[in-house]
């Protein structure tokens, strides 16, 4: 079998649009031009590409977009009181702080993150999203893991009933998309790297979830015959080498779908971001 190859760029192009038409209203209807600010600490070469296409993704729907770039060498203090100022700036209806933060204060990312007002919290990462997530009553979701639900949504992958396993429970991906896939009603493992007999469970997968970080470690024998198969891994593994947590050639050949590394799920995210911009302003506005 050759699988169908789930290109991302078509489905964020379609999330995008939608993101357009709303801003517009936003603007016409209620003269609110959304404005997000990411900050990013330091010089992380990948960080600054994410950032880049951020930013350029706002500038293409009409959302005001702010980069504040701040040193490697910024303190925790220093960034909590920029946090504070994005949090009362009437314009700023989003607010996303790159990951990962520098070495010296990693360590304090959680008491960053909860610094940013849940309401304008674009990324989902705050307590209080990650509660109405698992409560059922979602407000702003993780981008990346709501990226991947949406596109199987617009690509008509039924989800209600499957058995889905995702390896993988990062705070980012891993665990909030347990939370999305059993909201719609699929039947879902979460696996990592205590698993005993992996490959048995991932064989019991209608949807596969790759996010576990591990460059192509998902061989064509951990797959179901027809499954769809969704790798969330971005994994360098030479100067100009971008690969998945999943053996792409080999499990395309099991797969009834697949997505691809690179130009799969993580054009998503940058779509998803938009849409949570929009939802931002509507939540600050009550609309
Ligand atoms: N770094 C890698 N992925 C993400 C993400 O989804 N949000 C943020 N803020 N940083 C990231």
């Amino acid at each position: 079998m050759s699988a169908r190859i789930l290109y991302g760029k078509e489905f964020a192009a379609q999330i995008k649009e939608s993101a357009r038409i709303e801003i517009e209203k936003l603007k016409n209807k209620f003269h609110v031009t959304p404005g997000l600010a990411v900050i990013i600490v330091g010089e992380n070469p990948a960080s600054q590409v994410y950032v880049r296409n951020k930013h350029k993704s706002c500038e293409e729907l009409g959302i005001n977009s702010v980069v504040v770039e701040m040193a490697e060498t910024s303190t925790k203090e220093e960034l909590l009181a920029k946090i504070d100022e994005l949090n009362a700036d009437k314009n700023i209806h989003g607010i996303l702080v790159q990951l990962p933060l520098p070495d010296a204060i990693k360590n304090h990312s959680d008491e960053i993150l909860n610094r940013i007002d849940p309401l304008k919290d674009v990324d989902g990462f705050h307590p209080m999203n990650v509660g109405k997530l698992v409560t059922g009553s979602p407000a702003l979701v993780p981008c990346t893991p709501a990226g991947c639900v949406e596109m199987l949504n617009l690509a008509g992958i039924e989800i209600d009933g499957k058995r889905a396993v995702i390896i993988g429970r990062s705070n980012i991906v891993g665990k909030p998309m347990l939370h999305l896939l059993m909201a719609k009603n699929a039947t879902v493992t979460v696996c990592h790297s205590h698993t005993k007999k992996l490959a048995e469970v991932t064989r019991e997968a209608d949807i596969l979830v790759a996010a576990m970080g591990k460059p192509q470690f998902v061989k064509a024998d951990m797959i179901k015959p027809g499954a769809v198969v969704i790798d969330v891994g971005i994994n360098r593994i030479a100067p100009k080498k971008l690969v998945g947590d999943v053996d792409f050639d080999a499990a395309a050949e099991v797969a009834s779908a697949i997505t691809p590394v690179p130009g799969g799920v993580g054009l998503l995210t940058v779509a998803m971001l938009m849409k949570n911009v929009v939802t931002a302003v509507k939540l600050q506005i009550g609309v």
